[in-house]
């Protein structure tokens, strides 16, 4: 294999062959390749695509660069939610417990941030030891014993998509269907699952912000779970302001507890329970959406939800402090409010700046060695169509230094545009996606 010759026919527009794919995919993995021819050719796939036969062909070969959960020994069913990646989304730190508590399965592999998208690992790991690098056997045991994992992609799980991952975040080559898409369905495949839920975001804060892109990339999601007997459901959901109040990722931990403590922002938990009733329809545990729905409302008043978390944090080596008492979790030194400029109504928070401005102060990565900083972000009470008055408290700033300070004031002031009326926000749940079908739910 000459890799720059694979290169330039991708930068010319010819089709790779699978083999072709397979190999280059399988060698870097191994660390065979390196990371700037395939930088290199993840640009050339950015602007030249890949068809469905190359699509598959990455998939599989970035499945079989590891090995995959063997779960075979539990009567549960297994089902993971997996999204394409948002802002505030900390829909999968409550999911994962709240499904579990139900007696269903849930080996959820997550990634980290992702351009300006935040990362289920990157929120995980500011529970002070909380460890997402699990082996294969220490995830399948933790899955018997307590019915959850949430781990990160390893040498032995998906290692390419690990590589490919980072690479992408690190290179603007996010945002291309049959790249998402292998990389979202070879973790899902790895887990061993019996059931799959997507939420697939829609707008300018999600990575393709067209309802047709958003559709396309469901479909292609499904129909790679049809070819490995894994049954997906995919619901697209707004990602035109950031979801829930907090982001960055120590905030955003906080708010996922509040919400297993049956409080938080009324977006962030509808969300979680569309997603949520479409895994337990899914497991077969029950027969309706409104049925799911009332198990998860019990789960969370009872205070099972919230005890399956501390378990899961327990498990994989974290502060179960913190899961009484938040206030635990990494604490940005400065806080500032942000207050409405004006009288007004709510346009736009503008989840794309706000995504940009936490990597900005210090929470996510701008390459690939970067450490982040857990305890920086935003937290964001207005949300479009509120009215608000001049002088109101709309957001905080939480940074590592009153430069920093600044720096947040003024990506909100980009960020949340008042005005004297409203912009019309996307439905919170807007389509359901199965096999052949695309319903409006709006
Ligand atoms: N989530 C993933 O795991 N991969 C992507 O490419 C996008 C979102």
């Amino acid at each position: 294999m000459i890799v720059p010759r694979l290169i330039e026919r991708k930068r010319n527009g010819e089709p790779l062959e699978a083999s072709e794919l397979r190999e280059l995919v399988l060698e870097h993995a191994a660390g065979r390749v390196p990371d700037y021819q395939m930088a290199a050719l993840l640009m050339a796939i950015y602007f030249r695509g890949l068809d469905r036969t190359e699509m598959n062909a990455l998939m599989d070969a970035m499945l079989d660069s590891g090995k995959r959960l063997d779960l075979s020994r539990l009567k549960t069913p297994r089902v993971d939610k997996h999204s394409t990646g948002g802002v505030g989304d900390k829909v999968s730190l409550v999911l994962a417990p709240l499904i579990a508590s139900l007696g269903i399965a849930v080996p959820m592999m997550s990634g980290r941030g992702l351009g300006h998208t935040g990362g289920t690992l990157d929120k995980l790991e500011s529970i002070p030891g909380f460890r997402t690098s699990l082996t294969l056997g220490e995830a399948e045991k933790q899955i018997a014993e307590i019915g959850c994992a949430m781990l990160g992609q390893s040498q032995e799980i998906v290692p390419a998509d690990r590589k490919l991952y980072a690479l992408r975040d690190a290179t603007a080559t996010v945002e291309v269907i049959p790249l998402i898409a292998a990389s979202i369905m070879s973790k899902k495949i790895a887990e061993s699952l019996s059931g799959l839920v997507l939420d697939i975001k829609r707008g300018p804060g999600s990575f393709l912000p067209e309802l047709a892109d958003e559709i396309r990339l469901a479909e292609a999601m499904i129909d790679l779970g049809a070819q490995h007997a894994c049954p997906v459901v995919a619901l697209v959901t707004a990602m035109d302001r950031p979801l829930g109040y907090a982001c960055g990722n120590a905030l955003e931990v906080a708010e996922a507890i509040e919400v297993l403590n049956g409080g938080g922002p009324q977006d962030l938990i509808e969300v979680t329970f569309a997603l949520g009733a479409e895994m337990l329809v899914l497991s077969t545990l029950v027969p309706t959406r409104e049925a799911a729905r009332a198990m998860m409302d019990t789960a969370i008043r009872s205070g099972r939800a919230l005890a399956k978390f501390e378990e899961l944090v327990v498990a994989q080596g974290g502060d179960k402090g913190v899961v009484g008492n938040p206030e635990r979790l990494p604490k940005a030194r400065h806080r500032a409010e942000f207050v409405a400029p004006r009288d007004g109504v709510v346009q736009t928070v503008d989840p794309r700046a706000i995504g940009y401005g936490v990597i900005e102060l210090g929470g996510g990565r701008r390459n690939m060695e970067d450490k982040i900083d857990p305890s920086v972000g935003f937290v964001i009470t207005a949300k479009p169509g509120d009215r608000v008055r001049s002088g109101e408290p709309v957001a905080s700033v939480y940074a590592r230094s009153k430069d920093d300070l600044e720096v947040g004031r003024l990506i909100l002031g980009e960020a949340i545009v008042i005005s004297d009326s409203a912009a019309t926000s996307l439905p919170l749940v807007s389509h359901r996606i199965t096999a052949g079908e695309v319903e409006s739910l709006a």
